[in-house]
């Protein structure tokens, strides 16, 4: 299934999906990342943006934010969040804005749906072109090298007398310059279960090769995955956050 058709079909289920991700804590770990590293600038773009949850809360620290995304159902759901914010409906490796940003943000992996290396590096020189001198951009990103195939997260919530169960898990075959994410949903109302399945292919990249990638375009820090400490990337973990300044 390609990552427009999943995101249309899960656009309902979505915020429900993601109910225990932290996103006052990840926008607020980048928003320091952006003050440390960035040019004090407050016009912020979101890449692959979806319902729009991390821009509520750079409009509440008092950004200017857009968004954009892929799928439309995503965001009809983000500018009901964020009546203030402006959203557009662009791939993000070929996005085009008639003003610049201070800072861009790509959350929750989404840089991934890249559908390939030339597509991801189309993006990274967007988000380039779109900065502002010392304009930052903050992703976070898996390294191929480091998928454990057999990790999964999973948590249960309950939402109008169903309980829905949903997993996740990376998936690398070992070699080449793709990865899959695989999804499952289960749906359980009195006692009766569906179940939803997805696996769909997703640009894979060592962290060795997002540097080479970046350090064409900026300078580049990679910190661990912890929005809640700056601590620079161990050359172990699997996550990571890259924080890209442009010179
Ligand atoms: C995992 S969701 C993340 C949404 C949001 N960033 C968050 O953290 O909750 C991935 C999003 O990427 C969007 N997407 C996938 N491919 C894209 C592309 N090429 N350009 C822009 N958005 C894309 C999907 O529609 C979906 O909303």
């Amino acid at each position: 299934m390609s990552a427009n058709a999943l995101y249309t079909d899960l656009s309902g289920y979505y915020d429900l999906m993601c109910a225990d991700i932290n996103y006052p804590a990840q926008s607020n770990g980048v928003r320091r990342l952006h003050q440390l590293f960035g040019n004090q600038g407050r016009r912020h773009l979101d890449l692959a943006c979806g319902t729009g949850p991390h821009i509520r809360h750079f409009i509440d620290f008092g950004y200017d934010s857009c968004g954009l995304d892929i799928n439309q159902p995503m965001l009809d759901r983000a500018r009901q969040r964020c009546p203030e914010a402006l959203f557009t409906r662009q791939d993000m490796a070929s996005f085009e804005f008639d003003h610049p940003f201070d800072l861009i943000t790509c959350f929750l992996y989404s840089i991934h749906y890249s559908a390939g290396i030339d597509k991801l590096e189309a993006c990274i020189k967007r988000a380039h072109n779109a900065l502002t001198q010392n304009g930052v951009l903050c992703f976070n990103a898996v390294d191929k090298n480091r998928i454990n195939n057999n990790l999964y997260v999973s948590h249960t919530t309950e939402h109008d007398d169903s309980s829905f169960t949903f997993r996740s898990g990376w998936h690398y075959c070992g070699q080449g310059d793709q990865q899959s994410l695989k999804l499952s949903i289960a749906k359980t109302t009195l006692e009766v279960t569906e179940s939803w399945q997805d696996e769909h292919a997703m640009v894979a990249l060592g962290f060795d090769d997002f540097d080479r990638l970046l350090r064409r375009y900026f300078d580049v820090h990679i910190f661990e995955h912890d929005y809640e400490k700056i601590i620079p990337w161990d050359g172990v973990s699997g996550n990571a956050l890259f924080v890209c300044v442009k010179t």
